[in-house]
């Protein structure tokens, strides 16, 4: 990626900001290529601190000469940011936004004809390098601006790319599952210390078995159904803890909330 692009962010908060320090810890883009925007003055001078990027609380100065333009401010600004910004940026520019429900089309229209638009449903976790976060272009974004997106959140965690029909499946799943991951943490940790462990000592080990299981399977080795058979001996301790999920029927109540996510995700978005 050319080190000399100049790049603009609209919207410094928690999630603008995890990007700005991936893509500079990760070498995409040298701190002086970046210029944020935002109504929070205060943030502003955080993140000028923080990572000596340029700021403003004039968004259409974040547009100045910049070939991509990250836009990460909540879905509700978003069309009051846009019609600020229309005709900001030159004709060269990429628009990567990251507003949970805002299509590409919504962005395209309220930017002008031809504007190429990467849509990205990123994850909390992105906050510390762990995200997952899911890309789909626009009517105009070509390959190449699909992979200019995709290497800024390759820098703060994995990647894939979906149609944007399933955007909202997305939200559902990776969007979403943070939330139900703490849950379940909370759960175990609290189950552990009923069997007499320590607090902080049965979040730990709640919250390590969850990673370390995670991580086996991203390996892609072994589906997790064949890990789990693994760890799980005839009259076993594991056997003994997974029938009581099946008869709890864990698997039907997780796809239960992400049917329910997802179709929460598609009313926001005035799609039901
Ligand atoms: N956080 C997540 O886990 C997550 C996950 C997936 C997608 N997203 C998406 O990421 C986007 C940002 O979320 P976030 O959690 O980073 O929110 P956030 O922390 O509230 O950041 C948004 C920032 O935009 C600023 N802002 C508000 N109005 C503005 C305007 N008119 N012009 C310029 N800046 C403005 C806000 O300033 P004030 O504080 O002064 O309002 C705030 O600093 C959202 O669209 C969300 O859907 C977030």
């Amino acid at each position: 990626m050319a080190q000399q692009r100049k790049i603009g962010v609209v919207g410094g908060g928690k999630m603008g900001g995890a990007l700005i320090g991936g893509m500079i810890a990760g070498g995409l883009f040298p701190a002086a290529a970046l210029t944020v925007a935002d109504t929070d003055e205060g943030r502003l001078a955080e993140l000028a601190r923080a990572y000596g990027v340029a700021v403003t609380t004039d968004n259409r100065a974040a547009l100045t000469d910049a070939e991509i333009v990250v836009l990460s401010v909540k879905p509700q600004n978003m069309a009051e940011v846009l019609a600020g910004l229309a005709g900001a940026a030159g004709p060269a520019a990429l628009f990567i936004s990251i507003a949970a429900g805002i299509s590409t089309g919504f962005i395209e229209q309220a930017l002008g004809t031809g504007v190429r638009v990467v849509r990205v449903m990123p994850n909390m976790p992105a906050l510390i390098g762990e995200g997952a976060a899911a890309l789909c272009r626009g009517a105009f974004a070509t390959d190449a601006d699909l992979e200019v997106a995709r290497r800024i959140f390759a820098a703060v965690g994995i990647t894939v790319e979906v149609d944007e029909s399933l955007m909202d499946a997305v939200t559902g799943l990776s969007g979403s599952g943070p939330g139900y991951a703490f849950l379940i943490i909370e759960a175990l940790a609290d189950a552990g210390v009923r069997m007499g462990l320590a607090a902080d000592v049965a979040l730990r080990l709640a919250s390590q078995s969850l990673l370390g299981a995670a991580k086996l399977c991203l390996k892609g080795e072994k589906p997790p159904a064949e890990l789990r058979a693994m760890v799980t001996s005839p009259g076993g301790t594991t056997l003994a803890g997974l029938k009581v999920l099946e008869e709890g029927k864990l698997r039907e109540v997780l796809i239960a909330a992400v049917a329910a996510a997802t179709h929460r995700s598609a009313e926001l978005g005035g799609r039901k």
